[in-house]
């Protein structure tokens, strides 16, 4: 959230898991929707998060250790709260928003290494969940996401869905820490022919401003 003449102006954190730029297919999608976006909450500010842009730190041995302390209950000390300053800085931002907007192509059924990588520097105890007597519980409630994804194949038969681990893996990390209002605008196949590719992404962007008009 940020300060703005004694306001808090409220902030959409837009995590960008392409690499492919003005050649995505995804940020078309994406456009679409911070058109309407912006138009309708000219009160917001959207920040770019382009994760082919961003240095993100590796999960080295010290790292992790950081976060098994931390999984035990015990706050970090010394050389440990160093390693760790790159990773609280990740998530200071992330927490900073009020709601996410991620567009991201599946690659290999899942999401791209960039945004698993993202996903595995923020997603910590004390910060992003915690345990308690009943279970664990997410920190970041009461805010919203929206996922835009594209995929080359097409994903919609009993059978084809069974390997989708793009739309069900993001249900269930980003639900473990309390985000639970997700809403997914899928454009596929991209990959059979651009008349194909073209009606689907046009029918998404359709959708997307839909979206946005209420988001
Ligand atoms: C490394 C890589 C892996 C991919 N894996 C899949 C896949 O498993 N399933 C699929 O349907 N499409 C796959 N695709 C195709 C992309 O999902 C598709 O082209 C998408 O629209 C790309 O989005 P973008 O233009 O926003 O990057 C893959 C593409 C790349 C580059």
């Amino acid at each position: 959230m940020q300060l703005y003449g004694g306001w808090h102006m409220k902030k959409l954190l837009h995590i960008i898991a392409t690499p492919r730029g003005e050649e995505s297919n995804t940020l078309r999608i994406s456009e679409a929707f911070l058109d309407v976006f912006r138009t309708k909450h000219p009160d917001w500010a959207v920040e770019e998060l382009n994760l082919a842009n961003e240095a993100l730190p590796s999960l080295t041995i010290k790292r992790v250790d950081g976060k098994y302390e931390l999984l035990a209950g015990k706050d970090l000390h010394g050389e440990l709260k160093e390693a760790w300053q790159e990773i609280v800085a990740h998530i200071q931002r992330f927490l900073s928003a009020d709601a996410y907007l991620i567009s991201t192509p599946m690659w290999n059924f899942s999401i791209p290494y960039t945004l698993k990588k993202y996903i595995d520097i923020i997603i910590q105890p004390k910060y992003l969940f915690r345990y308690t007597q009943t279970g664990v519980e997410g920190l970041v409630n009461g805010r919203k996401m929206a996922v835009i994804a594209s995929r080359g194949g097409e994903y919609i038969s009993q059978e084809a869905r069974k390997i989708d681990f793009q739309e069900p893996y993001l249900r269930a990390i980003f639900g473990f820490v309390g985000i639970t209002d997700m809403t997914f605008i899928v454009a596929q196949p991209m990959g059979m022919g651009l008349e194909i590719q073209e009606q689907k992404i046009e029918e998404a962007q359709k959708l997307a401003k839909k979206i946005a008009e209420v988001f």
